[in-house]
């Protein structure tokens, strides 16, 4: 299907217009002439309340913004999204993570077959694998319980399944240590699993393709360590190791018995996996019943994605804001700050969600953009950006959106810190928004000279979300949350987020360099690379 390009498009036009008149006006007055400010721009839904008035917006950029959402067809892409169409069309597949949280009772169908079944098939056998490490049913080779889960993926393979277990440590089973070995750089698996007992470890080794560079490196140093430290017996590695696929084929070639093996589908991107078979080390940790409640709340907002008119849709809303500060503002990046040391690892995981799914540059119908997609996503928790970057979003030159996350409830009550922390997070908002102006320095009793370095312009945006507290039904909802926006913004640029062809010629490069960092073969690159090369093999 053939649209339009968005930048010749009435809807974008008006809101070019509109950015004029309005990319003057200071926060201060948008909130001065509209007190009720708060209310009108600000949206719940599923648990998850969002104030987004700090935004430059006024009703009327609201309007207009979803007037293209309207002219992008959103209402269309997420019909199709969830009715299992191949709109991942660079990879003629379907996309449907939505399918992995949906109950037993939905159907689904890909390719004239229903879906769901399948789905609630690897849940039970997961759940029921699940169930016997943590009870200690399933045994090491001589004999010993589990005591160390180590997830072996990349990606998608990874950044969720460390994030959710991080997120959600206060639910895991303490008996068990986690680890997670994702790059290829040996240090990250001989740290993993320093001190440990190889009759002790489980591997879970993770990757839709079976055939990631990084996770087959390490899953086979992990092999060696395994029966090294077992006595070389190859039965052993039935019971130290599991994998989750989609390849069933290169898991038995691995020599995984396919018996331990996780399947999950095409229709399931990497970064959309972490509620899928991806997530068993997560279930591992936290117990199936953790796990599902995940999954409904992943459901929760799925549905709300689905249904809620746009005014009142946060993925929609947070969406479209996206597209305004990135395109009309030209804003590069946006901040997520959590105020919540659980989600310490939120930030990172968002970088592949967003960038992997909308750093693109060809539309569906294969022209070059000429505007902004993705924004580069980044951020560290709350308080301690603070003391790291937070000086140049209130006073540097770049025009920073940033997304609040915090939460009423701490799961640690001690003291005072709860209040404290989310003081912080309020006031970063706050202090963004409306800044200290020249007067206000002076009034202080500051120097002349130095009342320009004291002023805070402020008119610096953001979102709020805050949530009761964290728990596996929460993370659930906030990952979909972002999932949809992602949807949202790929939708108006018209762009295929569920790609990743970017990833692909470093890939192959690195395999032609491998052999020559081994070797003295002859080299061919260009100049730089290759007195690169040959300074390494001196220096190695
Ligand atoms: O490098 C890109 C990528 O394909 C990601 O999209 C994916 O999450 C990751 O590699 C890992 O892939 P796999 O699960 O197949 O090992």
């Amino acid at each position: 299907m053939s649209m339009k390009p968005l930048t010749d498009t009435p809807a974008w036009h008006a809101l070019q217009k509109h950015h004029t008149e309005v990319a003057g006006l200071h926060l201060r007055e948008l909130f001065a002439a509209e007190p009720k400010r708060a209310a009108t721009f600000s949206a719940e839904a599923c648990g998850l309340f969002l104030d987004y008035s700090k935004n430059r917006i006024t009703g009327e950029t609201l309007r207009l913004l979803l007037a293209l959402a309207e002219e992008r067809g959103l209402r269309g892409r997420i019909d199709a999204m969830f009715r299992g169409e191949k709109i991942n069309s660079t990879e003629d597949r379907a996309v449907l993570h939505t399918a992995l949280r949906a109950p037993r009772t939905e159907k689904i169908l890909v390719d004239g077959q229903d879906v769901v079944p399948a789905v609630h098939g690897v849940l039970d056998k997961m759940a029921a694998f699940a169930d016997r490490v943590r009870s200690g049913q399933w045994l090491g080779h001589t004999g010993k319980k589990i005591r160390n889960v180590i997830n072996i993926g990349i990606g998608g393979s990874d950044l969720g399944p460390v994030m959710a277990y991080e997120a959600l440590k206060f639910y895991s089973d303490r008996a068990l240590r986690c680890e997670f070995v994702s790059n290829v750089d040996s240090d990250d698996f001989a740290e993993a699993v320093h001190g440990m007992d190889p009759s002790e470890t489980l591997f879970v080794v993770s990757s839709k393709t079976f055939t990631t560079l990084e996770t087959m490196t390490n899953a086979q140093t992990a092999r060696e360590w395994v029966l090294r430290g077992l006595g070389g017996d190859e039965s052993a590695i039935a019971k130290h190791f599991v994998a989750v696929s989609t390849n069933a084929e290169k898991v038995r070639e691995f020599g995984i018995d396919t018996a331990n093996m996780f399947g999950f589908w095409d229709w399931v991107g990497g970064r959309y996996s972490m509620d899928s078979a991806i997530g068993l080390s997560t279930m591992v940790a936290v117990g199936p019943e953790n796990f599902r409640a995940m999954l409904a709340g992943f459901r929760e907002m799925d549905e709300h994605f689905r249904a809620a008119p746009f005014e009142r849709n946060l993925p929609v809303i947070m969406g479209l804001l996206a597209v305004w500060y990135g395109d009309f503002f030209d804003a590069q990046t946006a901040a997520v700050l959590p105020y919540e040391q659980y989600l310490k690892r939120f930030p990172a995981y968002l970088q592949q969600l967003t960038m992997e799914s909308n750093g693109k540059s060809i539309t569906l119908d294969g022209r070059h953009v000429d505007y902004n997609t993705g924004a580069i996503y980044w951020g560290e928790p709350g308080t301690n950006g603070q003391h790291s970057f937070y000086q140049l979003i209130h006073q540097g030159t770049h025009l920073i959106p940033c997304d609040f996350i915090g939460f009423a409830k701490t799961l640690n009550p001690i003291g005072r810190h709860h209040d404290i922390l989310i003081a912080n997070m309020f006031a970063q908002a706050e202090a963004l928004a409306f800044g200290k102006t020249a007067e206000e320095v002076r009034a202080e009793g500051t120097r002349e000279d130095l009342v320009p370095h004291r002023v805070f312009e402020g008119n610096r945006p953001s979102n709020t979300i805050l949530a009761e507290i964290v728990d596996p039904a929460t993370l659930g909802k906030l990952v979909a949350l972002y999932e949809h926006s992602v949807f949202t913004q790929g939708a108006v640029w018209e762009v295929n987020p569920f790609d990743q062809w970017g990833v692909e010629l470093g890939k192959v490069l690195a395999q032609r360099i491998i052999p020559e960092l081994e070797g003295d073969t002859a080299l061919h690159h260009d100049g730089s690379t290759n007195a690169l090369i040959e300074r390494y093999r001196r220096m190695k």
